[in-house]
């Protein structure tokens, strides 16, 4: 793209510590003919384009969420149909948006400069028509004010004529870090219809029926000047009455999801533009007559295909499988984000762990490939990366550098390469990843006074050093003593966990690329952090712990030999079992706690943590009526009292599970095994996977002494049944039977 458009701020002042009304940007333009026309956008910002009073369809939220400074998307838009022969008018609004709204749990303001800005060129029939500079109009004095991502929105439908024009401020700002958007857009998906409700404290609610995220579209006939005031929330308290105490806590006070809307004589239409929230009830102010279908809920997320689907004998786990599809849609948005509500950052851990279901339930190789580029965007000289992408703060943050987080570089390149069999993203992050690796490896040169037992040629190969959240919002643990300990002690167990696995995955990736040596050092860096973890944690091939993370963990990261995993895993399913069939995983295992049973010989024991209905467990959410899925394990109370975010999809990553083991779709680097583990606790279950093979379908079925299964697979694949027959089969539909005692 050979831009000539200048960038123009339509603020004339520059005052940070103070909040803006939307700014309003014009011009008026001829054109002779209109196709075939090219509307280049991007802000500093959130914008909007209206010509001649018609909004511009394909993105919303655009330019969307990157680490600007170093990459900012521009859309191209179509847009022959919205223009005339003739004079034409365009209207551009800016909003705040991530640029400089709020952002993350701390509510930053202005994280990647204080002014917004707008950059846009039109070309018509190979020929520059109209670009941004000097001669457009620019105004705060329209209908939209004060926005926010995280505040939300004010509307005065009275002031749709735009008044006060002025000058515009051109700006500086190059165009090195411009790119055409190469991912999908946020659209407008699903809708759901609004019942009124009355709370138990006489509110009226607008009940949306599933948490989701995104924003109302009403319709209303109105005085001029009556008001309607939304405020959204995910959940009820524990009395049936409107909250936002779950997110909105002494730390997120200003977490409000408000909007302020001011109607105009007769009809009014309207939803917001410049954010988004998280949400399933809405609570509404208005002296106007409503009856609850003038509001209508719209979720937005990326335009990716859903790919996946699933469906058991046990309504609940189908519960647990829908509700972890809306979790991951209200957070797909550009990038995967931790929550919709509280903090909209895109956590590096959070997207690691659920990789492997995400991936069986939309076609979200694009999503992940971006976020890639945005963490990689943050990573310091030293190879220390941020443990949120895109994160516009200066100065690093406590858990930058945090093992099992900023770990997602090399985690994520590396299961999309085995799933896709598209080594794009290690290409790209190899660099990126190797850097990282080896601060990580040199952070630990130093070991503290406390290991210094350890044999000294295995302390520099010990991850003692650096801030982490370890196994976080484990069952049972105090968060701040949890933390207070890690820094004072480290948090060795996870960092030299994840440093080894790290460095085996990358030692695979450099194979395959072709550079042996740097193969050669990762699996040797690999080996000998594994000999450290091994001598600080394992005795005799034997972990002990009461902690059920400590045995999921070097069973999942391969810290352990088969025999050691095994013998590890049975005692892992004693402890399970002794706890009441409970699990108590945080953060890092619970994604892998049914697999490393699964696999090593205790699918039993996976099933009963499966459907467990009591807390800790997947299901209790489900049974309290939850519609997503919760932050903690105690998301919603046992008195019903909500706490956390309940839209977090981290402890969904258990429907890979369903897939992957359950069903047995295993689909690495091109080939397809299907290995089911069919439980008659189940009765029967199927998967489909729309994988980039093409439909892979797995099916079992409890019908008296027998299972019957039915498999579809799109290319030659090999199936492996529960008694250990093996078949090697071709393109089709293939069905067993196998009798059970
Ligand atoms: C987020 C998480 C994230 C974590 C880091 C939280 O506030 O919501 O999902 O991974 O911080 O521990």
């Amino acid at each position: 793209m050979n831009w000539t458009a200048k960038w123009i701020n339509p603020e004339l002042t520059v005052t940070p510590d103070e909040r803006k009304r939307a700014g309003y940007l014009r011009r008026v333009f001829t054109v002779d003919t209109t196709r075939p026309a090219k509307l280049c956008v991007t802000a500093h910002g959130i914008y909007d384009v209206y010509i001649n009073g018609v909004r511009v369809d394909g993105y919303l939220l655009a330019p969307g969420i990157s680490q600007y400074n170093k990459r900012l998307a521009y859309q191209v838009y179509d847009v022959c149909d919205y223009l005339n022969a003739g004079e034409n008018e365009i209207i551009i609004t800016l909003g705040d948006g991530w640029y400089r709204g709020s952002m993350g749990n701390d509510m930053t303001v202005n994280t990647f400069g204080t002014d917004i800005a707008l950059l846009c060129q039109l070309e018509i029939d190979g020929k520059t028509i109209l670009i941004s500079d000097e001669n457009w109009e620019a105004s705060q004095n329209g209908a939209l004010g004060l926005n926010d991502m995280m505040k939300g929105e004010e509307y005065d439908a009275g002031k749709e004529t735009v008044t006060d024009w002025h000058s515009v401020t051109v700006e500086n700002f190059g165009f090195e870090n411009l790119f055409e958007q190469d991912y999908p857009p946020i659209k407008a998906h699903e809708t759901f219809k609004a019942e009124l409700i009355t709370a138990a404290n006489g509110d009226s609610l607008l009940d949306f029926g599933q948490n989701f995220a995104g924003y109302v579209e009403f319709e209303v006939n109105a005085k001029a000047g009556q008001q309607i005031l939304l405020q959204h929330g995910e959940t009820l308290d524990a009395d049936g009455n409107f909250t936002v105490s779950n997110f909105q806590n002494p730390r997120h006070p200003h977490c409000e999801q408000k909007i302020v809307y001011i109607c105009k004589d007769g009809a009014n239409r309207y939803h917001p533009t410049k954010c988004y929230f998280g949400f399933r009830y809405v609570k509404i102010e208005t002296d106007i007559e409503i009856t609850g279908t003038e509001f209508t809920g719209i979720a937005i997320y990326s335009d990716m295909p859903q790919v996946g689907s699933f469906t058991c004998g046990n309504e609940s786990v189908n519960k647990l499988f829908h509700n972890t599809l809306w979790s991951m849609k209200s957070n797909f948005l550009d990038i995967p984000t931790d929550c919709p509500t509280r903090e909209k950052h895109g956590f590096s851990g959070d997207c690691q762990i659920f990789i492997d279901t995400a991936m069986f339930l939309m076609d979200c190789f694009s999503v992940y490939r971006k976020w890639l580029l945005e963490e990689q965007s943050t990573q310091y000289s030293n190879g220390l990366l941020k443990q949120v992408a895109p994160d516009g703060r200066k100065e690093p943050h406590f858990c930058d550098g945090a093992a099992g987080w900023c770990d997602a570089v090399e985690i994520v390149p590396y299961k999309l390469w085995r799933r896709y069999n598209d080594d794009g993203a290690i290409r790209e992050n190899y660099d990126c990843i190797t850097k990282w690796l080896n601060f990580y490896l040199d952070r630990n040169k130093t070991t503290r006074d406390e290991y210094k037992w350890l044999p000294e040629n295995l302390q520099p190969y010990f991850a003692d050093q650096g801030l982490h959240w370890g196994e976080w919002l484990e069952p049972g643990t105090d968060v701040m003593a949890y933390m207070t300990n890690i820094g004072m002690h480290g948090e060795p167990e996870v960092a030299t966990a994840y440093l080894s696995y790290g460095y085996g995955l990358a030692a695979e990736m450099a194979k395959h690329l072709g550079k042996t040596d740097d193969a050669e050092f990762f699996g040797n860096a690999a080996e000998k952090t594994k000999l450290a973890y091994r001598a600080a944690f394992v005795t005799d091939g034997i972990i002990e712990s009461e902690r059920q993370c400590r045995y999921v963990r070097p069973i999942a990261l391969n810290l352990l030999a088969e025999d050691e995993k095994r013998a590890n895993a049975a005692i892992l399913a004693r402890k399970i079992s002794e706890n009441g069939y409970k699990l108590n995983t945080g953060f890092l295992s619970t994604s892998e706690l049914c697999r490393v049973l699964t696999d090593y010989g205790q699918a039993e024991t996976a099933y009963r943590l499966l459907l467990q209905t009591d807390m800790p467990g997947w299901l209790y959410s489900v049974e309290k009526g939850a519609t997503t899925i919760p932050e903690q394990w105690d998301g919603i109370g046992m008195d019903g009292t909500p706490s956390g975010s309940h839209n977090h999809y981290a402890y969904g990553a258990i429907v890979g599970w369903l897939f992957d083991r359950v069903c047995g779709i295993r689909l690495e680097w091109g080939r397809v095994h299907i290995k089911p583990y069919p439980h008659r606790l189940l009765r029967h279950a199927k998967a489909n996977y729309k994988s980039p093979l093409g439909e892979i379908s797995s099916a079992w079925k409890y019908d008296g002494n027998k299972v019957k299964f039915e498999f579809s697979v799109p290319q030659n694949a090999k199936i492996t049944l529960p008694n250990g027959e093996s078949y090697d089969v071709t393109a089709g539909r293939h069905k067993y039977q196998i009798n059970i005692t």
